[in-house]
């Protein structure tokens, strides 16, 4: 089975029965495990063929979601348009409302930016901004770290009849969904080459005793240069 008919298959159920939308986390990365250069620069891993996987895989999805330091680093459109089909609901985890409201997802063909803010976001005046501008503003609690608390993102979008969602990163969002044990699905795009840049995924806070996360009963396939490794993620515990 290939990771969309998955999808297809899986997504569904675990929605009616969890009311959280299935989470599928996909990113690309070289052999070193860098998902860019420098912090907060782009680089383009993907090839021509694993880059239409990915808006197909987009187009699969009801919403897809990134962080603000993808927003300001990459300025991505978060569209499925090379793929046709509908495009997911775009999604940006932002506490501070800092946006920048030129950012081309202000300029989506069909869907209106959601930005998860923090409710006790002091700045107002951003959120106004953003609001003018075309966003809808989620206003979300705080997690220990002040930031956008995803189980609580995860409620109020499975209410809002998300029942899929697709993360692309960076590094710290897909850090912060894998501590928690979130993703249900990882899609791994490999380059075959090796960058000596930031990784993708940063400290899980485990001890080397512990179990890792790992795939369970993953496959793998040539995508024309890439490599592209999926499967359901299984936690140290269960
Ligand atoms: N190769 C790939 O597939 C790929 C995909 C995407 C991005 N990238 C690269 O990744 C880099 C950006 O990654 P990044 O780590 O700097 O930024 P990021 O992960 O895109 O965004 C991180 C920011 O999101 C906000 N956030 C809100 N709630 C959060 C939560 N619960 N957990 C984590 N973050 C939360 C935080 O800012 P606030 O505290 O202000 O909310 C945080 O600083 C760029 O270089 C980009 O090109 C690569």
């Amino acid at each position: 089975m290939m990771p969309i008919e998955y999808l297809q298959a899986h997504a569904g159920s675990h929605y009616e029965h969890t009311g959280q939308p299935f989470v599928t986390l996909t990113y690309a990365q070289s052999l070193d495990g860098s998902i860019s250069f420098h912090p907060g620069t782009q680089l383009v891993l993907s090839g021509s063929e694993t880059k239409m996987f990915t808006h197909q895989l987009r187009a699969n999805h009801d919403a897809i979601l990134v962080g603000i330091g993808t927003v300001l680093a990459d300025d991505p459109k978060l569209t499925s348009r090379l793929a046709g089909g509908l495009n997911p609901q775009p999604i940006v985890l932002d506490s501070n409302a800092r946006t920048p409201i030129n950012a081309q997802l202000f300029r989506h063909p069909t869907h209106k930016p959601w930005i998860a803010a923090v409710t006790t976001s002091d700045d107002e005046s951003h959120c106004d901004a953003l609001k003018k501008a075309g966003a809808d503003i989620l206003r979300l609690p705080a997690s220990n770290t002040g930031q956008v608390s995803l189980p609580d993102l995860l409620t109020m979008l499975g209410e809002k009849g998300i029942g899929s969602l697709m993360v692309e990163g960076g590094s710290q969002v897909i850090t912060s969904f894998l501590k928690l044990h979130l993703p249900n699905l990882l899609i791994l795009t490999v380059a075959p080459i090796l960058v000596g840049g930031v990784h993708g995924v940063h400290s899980l806070g485990l001890r080397e005793d512990q179990s890792f996360p790992a795939l369970k009963d993953y496959i793998w396939e040539q995508m024309g240069n890439d490599l592209v490794i999926w499967g359901e993620l299984r936690w140290g515990d269960s």
